[in-house]
Formats: structure tokens, sequence, C-alpha cells
């Protein structure tokens, strides 16, 4: 049942994809207006269906991943139920009619084997429905002949609304999967590679890493073919032309170290793994690989760990200077350069930590701002606009636009540029331009300030974890952390001191 509740996530998710085009820009922002969405619609049909009235067992699964979502509105309880099943069976339909009687939604599914017997099978259900409803149906339940035992694992009400989940270790990114628009050649008629099979094997190939990938993974190599070398030299060549007058001077500075130490030539499309240990060594960052674009929520929380979800594949050579899709050059070009710094290192970090358990509406807001910073991001530097987002920066085009006449620059307002309208048809028409990095961050640390979460996150580097910072024994530990550190600060200032006054 789980599977096939899957399978009609995924047939919506295509559909989506489908019917918004393949063949163009796709952004984190479509991704999390179309989470908000279907979130909000899944409420509807609870609503819905609380007045009793019908709608169809195609409409009634959707599962946020892995968060329990629960309605405050509507005073209902979210439980998750384990039913043991005699002999085996994992014939649910009696039991799915008992629950509908008491007005209770099932919103997940998932049958296995019993881990006590063999002879049993267990029944996990993820419910939600009124407390009276609750109460008759789960009495009922342990009176069905076919159950055999009944553990309610989970109890919520509007009262004790659970949390949204977020990864707490950097091991659960391996959690954090989930496509939101999957971008396959074989299903899009438009896809320049659509037509040429030895392609789409090629990514077929290299999808599978990413899905067989596990945190702690070296990364596999690739054996890029020539045609995707000439494609990466083609896009390499227009872009290092432009550089030098284009871009800000931390993307030239780091590009430049990228040429002399890590292979970044004309002819050679470096790999992930070297590139992922070159950003451990240069700020803590290091890549994943990722086969398609993420949901907003997913690619967000990752970069809470300093992890930068990547692609591995080439765009089809056919249309060197388009993709609809990133692709490797995107990620080499654009992202790697800039993740390489320190201060730019830490706003991506902290755009992440903001992220978690974040509502809908914010992470919206927040994959905004994504587009607008780190992908479109226009910054002065010597009286001079220069680029620092990573789509203008791997794109020829779009960085001769960005920083010629056509487009309207604004300054960079984080309030406002939450709620900007994202065009994805044309070159951008709108830029937002920073002071500079420190006055982008402290914009940003204010805007984060005033969402709405009950706690602030912190991130352990020693432990790779996030810690939630709601209770006093965590401020307390993180107070003397911090005492610590301020304690070497001022040794350090001390020394400094003490070393100019006696002139040495
Ligand atoms: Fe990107």
């Amino acid at each position: 049942m789980a599977t096939e509740t899957v399978k009609r996530r995924l047939a919506f998710q295509k559909s989506y994809s489908q019917e918004h085009g393949g063949w163009r820009r796709k952004s984190l922002i479509d991704d999390a207006k179309f989470e908000t969405l279907s979130n909000l619609e899944f409420e509807k049909r609870e609503k819905i269906h609380s007045k009793g009235d019908s709608i169809s067992e195609e409409e009634d699964v959707f599962v946020n991943g892995d968060a329990i979502v629960t309605s405050d509105k509507s005073n209902k309880l979210t439980f998750g139920i384990i039913l043991s099943l005699k002999d085996g069976s994992t014939n649910i339909g009696p039991i799915i009619s008992l629950f509908e009687n008491f007005r209770i939604t099932i919103k997940h599914i998932e049958t296995r084997k019993s881990r006590k017997s063999d002879a049993h099978s267990e029944v996990f259900l993820l419910c939600s429905g009124k407390k009276d409803g609750v109460t008759a149906a789960t009495t009922n339940i342990q009176k069905h002949s076919k159950v055999s035992g009944v553990d309610i694992i989970s109890e919520s009400s509007p009262e004790n609304k659970p949390e949204i989940w977020f990864p707490r270790h950097i091991s659960e990114l391996d959690k954090c999967t989930h496509l939101i628009s999957k971008f396959e050649p074989e299903l899009d008629l438009d896809h320049p590679g659509y037509t040429d099979k030895a392609y789409r094997d090629r990514r077929q190939k290299i999808a599978d890493i990413a899905f067989d990938y596990k945190h702690g993974d070296p990364i596999p190599r690739v054996e890029y073919t020539q045609e995707d070398i000439n494609t990466w030299g083609h896009v390499f060549r227009q872009l290092k032309k432009l550089f030098p007058t284009h871009a800000c001077k931390i993307h030239r500075d780091i590009f430049q170290v990228l040429e002399d130490e890590c292979g970044y030539t004309a002819d050679n499309i470096p790999q992930l793994e070297d590139i992922s240990n070159f950003l451990k060594r240069k700020t803590g960052f290091q890549l994943r690989p990722v086969s398609g674009l993420l949901t907003a929520r997913d690619f967000l929380a990752s970069l809470a760990f300093r992890v930068f979800q990547c692609t591995q594949y080439v765009r089809h050579g056919s249309k060197p200077d388009y993709t609809p899709e990133p692709d490797c050059i995107h990620e080499l070009l654009g992202h790697v350069p800039m993740l390489a710094d320190p201060g730019f290192a830490q706003f991506s970090q902290e755009l992440g930590l903001n992220s978690l358990g974040a509502s809908d509406e914010d992470i919206e807001k927040f994959a905004t701002l994504y587009w607008f910073t780190i992908e479109f991001g226009l910054c002065k530097q010597g009286g001079q606009i220069r680029a620092y987002g990573a789509a203008v920066l791997s794109s020829y085009g779009e960085l001769l636009h960005a920083l010629g006449d056509t487009p309207e620059r604004r300054a960079f307002d984080p309030v406002k540029t939450s709620l900007q309208e994202y065009t994805d048809q044309d070159l951008q028409p709108i830029f937002y331009v920073v002071e500079s990095f420190e006055d982008m961050m402290d914009k940003m640390r204010n805007y984060a300030a005033n969402i709405r979460r009950p706690y602030e996150v912190r991130y352990d580097p020693y432990t790779q974890t996030v810690q939630t910072l709601n209770n006093k024994d965590m401020l307390h530990s993180v107070t003397r952390d911090l005492r610590g550190e301020l304690e070497y600060l001022e040794r350090a200032i001390d020394r400094i001191q003490c070393l100019t006054m006696t002139g040495r």
C-alpha cells in the first residue's frame, strides 16, 4: 500500500512537471510553491472529509514526506497506530471501512511482516480525526476478529502540535531526497536528449549514483564522454572571457585557485569527489550527488549541514548554451567557487538553518531569497556591479544580460525580495543588488529573527548535528562554549598588543 501511495505521489509530481513545462528553467521557488499548494490542498480535503462529503480514494492519499501535518483549525488528533493481524493477513479493507465509519482519515498506510512472529503481519496507519471518533474507532478495532494487537504510537492535538520533521544529523540527509521535478529525457518530448538513447542511458547511470548514495560514501567518479567534455569546454571558454569584467572578486580569485589546483580546464570536467574534498578544506562544505531538483525543504535543509546537493550529469551537447535543468557545468562553474568563500558559505548555511522546521509559507520565502541571492545575486564592488549568483555566473547570455542596460536592479531587502514574483519564461527582468556580503548577512539575520518558529537552531560541527536551543541546559552549554571562545580571543588580542608595545 505504501508503494501505491508513493506511485500516486510520483504520478502527481510528474504531471506537475509535464504540465508546467519540462522545457523551462526550474527553481526552488516553483517547488516550494508546489509543496505549499499540495499541503493546502490536503488540508482542504481533510475539511471536506470532516463535513462528511465524499472524496475518492484516488484523492485521499497524500503524505508530506516524513512530516505529520495537523490542522489547528479543525480540532483534530493526528496519531499513528500499529495493528497486528492474525494469520499473516494483509486484508485491511474491512479495517479501513471501520475507520471511515468513524470519520477517521487515513493519511498513510504501510504493511510489513511482524517483527514478533512470522505468522502475523503488521499494518502501520497514520490517521487523523476528531477525538470521539478516534476513541470509538480504536476501541472497536480491538474487537475485530483479524486484529490481535493495537499499539497507538503517537498522538497529537492542536494543543500538542507535532513539529515538522527535519534532519538532526548529517547522515539523516539520506532521507532528504524527495525529487519534486525530476527531468528525465525519456519523459519530455522537448528535451534535447529525448531521441538520443546513448545520452539517456548515460543519464540513467549517473542518476543511479545519486539514488544509491549514502552519507559518508565517496562520490563515484563518472567517465565523461568526449561529447560531454566538448560541451563543458564550450561553456568554460565563453565564460572565462567574461569573468574578469563580470564576476565578483571572490569568484574570480577562487576560480583561479580551482584552475591551479583542481583541474579546471577547458578539456577536463572535474570530478565531484575531488571538488568536494577541496571545499571541505576551504569552508567545510561538501557535495552530495543528486539526480535532479529536490524539494525546496530538502535542498535548503542540506545547506544547514554545509552539504550542497549537486548534479553530476552534463546537459545535452546539441544545446550547450542552454539547459532547463541544473547540470554539473552550472554547479562547478557557478556554485563551487562561491561555496569556497568562508563568508558566503556561512550565509548559505544560515539560510539552511533558518529553513529547518519552518512553515511551508516561510519555506517558499526562503526559496525566493535563495533564488535572488545564491542563484541570481548581484553585488557592488569598487563602484561597479558584479555577479555572484551561480545561475548568472554559469550562463554567458544571463551574465551579459544581468550587467547590461535592460534589467531593473533593486536594492536587496529580504522582506520585499522574499515576496517578489519570479519569472521563469525568459531572462530575469529584476535583479537584487547587495552592498556587501556582510550587509546581506545582517539583513538576512534580521529577517530570520521574525519568522514564526518557537526555537532557534544551531549547528555543532564536531558532532555534525543540529541542536534545538529550547532548554536551559542546552543554552548553558552553548554559553560555556562561547565564553571559552571569547577568552581565546581576548588572549590573542592581549598578545598582539603586547607585541606591538614591545616593538617586536
Ligand atoms: Fe543552482
